[in-house]
Order: structure tokens, then C-alpha cells, then sequence
């Protein structure tokens, strides 16, 4: 497995991929690896010849009270679990290889951010769009594979590939979860121990709603408050948002008609969590193109 620490490195690695005529999948993450960033590695493996994954702790996308300096990172732990899962390259920047001084263009999505995550965390989906289009202009893969613990963050990728006309298929993957349900992340290692037993609420209470959503209930106020307290039984657990919006577009509805996302972001301590599922009226969720 090749470690590409420049722009330059990692282009000619693909560079001769493409001599040899075959197809690269890029992975973009954060690093500090879990199952839910491995499930995307497989993925990329199994449909392209070539997989890279990116680790870049994107300054770009937190706010200045937010845990860039704190970000869990650990690379050699990190380069173990890309190699073990057959991955070919990792694209392993600095900060000043991907800003260097006098950085000065960004990519802003409209319509998708002005909502969710959007409207608490200002200015992350803008740093999120200009590394991810970055990463795809760097590597240029055929296909890009994002997953959809976050799926505002997924579908905002889509836009601007779309908009942009970006020569690249993007690739939704599903939530990967904890035997209890709690949605892998590399935030999850800040919870002690009681806010990682009361942060099982969010996937009990996504649940709730599901159950509901097939049972026939339509009314989005209803599904929402029944979401809300149940969260509201663990004291631990301060909500953020908890929203049910149409899918793709996340226009606000008042009834499921088509399919929706509920989407949630809630605060257990110092650490800001989201989870979300999609609700299908029709019962079918294979029938969005996520799965
Ligand atoms: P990061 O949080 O490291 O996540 C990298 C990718 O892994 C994202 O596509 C994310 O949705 C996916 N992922 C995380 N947890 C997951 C889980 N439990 N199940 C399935 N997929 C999961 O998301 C980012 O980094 C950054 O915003 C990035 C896109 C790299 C831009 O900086």
C-alpha cells in the first residue's frame, strides 16, 4: 500500500492506475477508522480495480469552537486497517499541502445547507463541499463513496457533483452501527461510559418513529414529538435538532408522502452526535438509492 503525503505523489500513483486502464474509488475521510469507514473501503474495492482512501482532518469544516484540535488521529493505526483491508493507496495531506497561503476559493451548495447540520454548524457544509472537490480533482476516481451516517453531508456531495457536472459517480453506503445500535463514529470515543449508555436513546428513538411510520402514522409533527421524547428520558441527552425532511431535496414537509429523512443531532456532554433513517411510506427502503 502505497502513502502519498503530496498532491504530486498521489497523481502519479493514479496517473499509472489509468495507464493500465482501470478504475479508482475514492474514499474521503478523516481518518481514525471504524467499521463504518471500512464498510466504505470494501465497497470502493469491490467496484473499482484501484481503491484510495484520503485522511485529512479538514480545518475548512469546524467552527472556531468546535474540535479540530481535539480530533482523534492516530495514523499508524489508521495505515494498518487501510492495508488489511486491500486498500492501494491513502492520500495523507498536510494542511499547507491542501491550503497553502493565499487559499482563497470555496464551493457553496445552496438550497441543502440552509437546513440540519447547516444551521448549527455555519460554514461546515462550505468547508465540506471545497475539500471534497479537491480530493475529486486530486484523484479524479471514477467513483467517490460516502456514507450515510451523513446524509446531509451525502447529499450535498451529490448537488455539487451534479451542478458541476464532475466527472465522478458518487456512492451512498449505509449506516454502520454498534451492537446496540449506536452509529459508528470517531466522535464516539469522547462519551464516558453513562453518556455512552444514554447515547443509546438515539437509535431507540429513530426506531420509535420507524415503527410508527410503518404502522401507518403520516403526521410529521407527531413522529417528530415522538422522537423528541424519547430522547427526552435520558437526562445525558440535550436535543439540537430532530427533523423530518422529503428526501432528496429536504424540503420541509408536514406529512410522509414520499421518502423522508429523520435526521437528529443532539449533545451529551461535550459531544455533538447524529444519527438519522430514512422513512418510507411505501415500506420499501431498497427503494431509495442509498442502500
Ligand atoms: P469522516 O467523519 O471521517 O467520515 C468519512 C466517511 O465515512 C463519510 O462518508 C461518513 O459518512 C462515513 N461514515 C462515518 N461513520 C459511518 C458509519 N457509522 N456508517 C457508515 N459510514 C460512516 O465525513 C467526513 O469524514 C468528512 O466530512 C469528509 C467527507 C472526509 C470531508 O472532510
Amino acid at each position: 500500500m502505497l502513502i502519498c503525503r503530496t498532491i504530486n505523489e498521489i497523481r502519479e500513483f493514479v496517473r499509472q492506475v489509468r495507464e493500465r486502464g482501470r478504475t479508482i474509488g475514492l474514499v474521503p475521510t478523516m481518518g481514525y477508522f471504524h467499521e463504518g469507514h471500512l464498510s466504505l473501503m470494501r465497497e470502493a474495492k469491490k467496484a473499482c480495480a484501484a481503491a484510495v482512501v484520503s485522511i485529512f482532518v479538514n480545518p475548512l469544516q469546524f467552527g472556531p469552537q468546535e474540535d479540530f484540535h481535539q480530533y482523534p488521529r492516530d495514523f499508524e493505526r489508521d495505515r494498518k486497517m487501510a492495508e488489511e483491508t486491500g486498500v492501494d493507496a491513502i492520500f495523507y495531506p498536510s494542511v499547507e499541502e491542501m491550503y497553502p497561503a493565499g487559499f482563497s476559493t470555496h464551493v457553496e451548495v445552496g438550497g441543502l445547507t440552509e437546513c440540519l447540520c447547516g444551521l448549527s454548524r455555519p460554514g461546515h457544509f462550505r468547508g465540506v463541499a471545497t475539500v471534497v472537490a479537491k480530493l475529486l480533482n486530486i484523484v479524479l476516481p471514477d467513483k467517490a463513496f460516502f456514507g450515510w451516517k451523513d446524509a446531509q453531508q451525502a447529499l450535498v456531495i451529490r448537488r455539487m457533483v451534479r451542478d458541476l457536472n464532475m466527472p465522478v459517480e458518487i456512492v451512498t453506503v449505509p449506516v454502520v452501527r454498534e451492537p446496540d445500535g449506536l452509529a459508528m463514529s470517531s466522535r464516539n470515543v469522547y462519551l464516558d461510559p453513562r453518556e455512552r449508555t444514554a447515547a443509546r436513546v438515539l437509535f431507540r428513538s429513530l426506531q420509535i418513529a420507524e415503527r410508527a411510520a410503518a404502522g401507518g402514522e403520516r403526521d410529521v409533527a407527531r413522529l417528530q414529538k415522538a422522537v423528541r421524547q424519547e430522547i427526552a428520558s435520558e437526562p445525558l441527552v440535550q436535543i439540537e435538532y430532530v427533523e423530518i425532511r422529503a428526501l432528496p431535496g429536504l424540503e420541509p414537509i408536514s406529512r410522509l408522502q414520499g421518502p423522508a429523512l429523520l435526521a437528529l443531532a443532539v449533545r451529551i456532554g461535550k459531544t455533538r452526535l447524529i444519527d438519522n433513517t430514512v422513512l418510507n411510506p411505501e415500506g420499501d427502503q431498497l427503494a431509495f438509492d442509498h442502500v
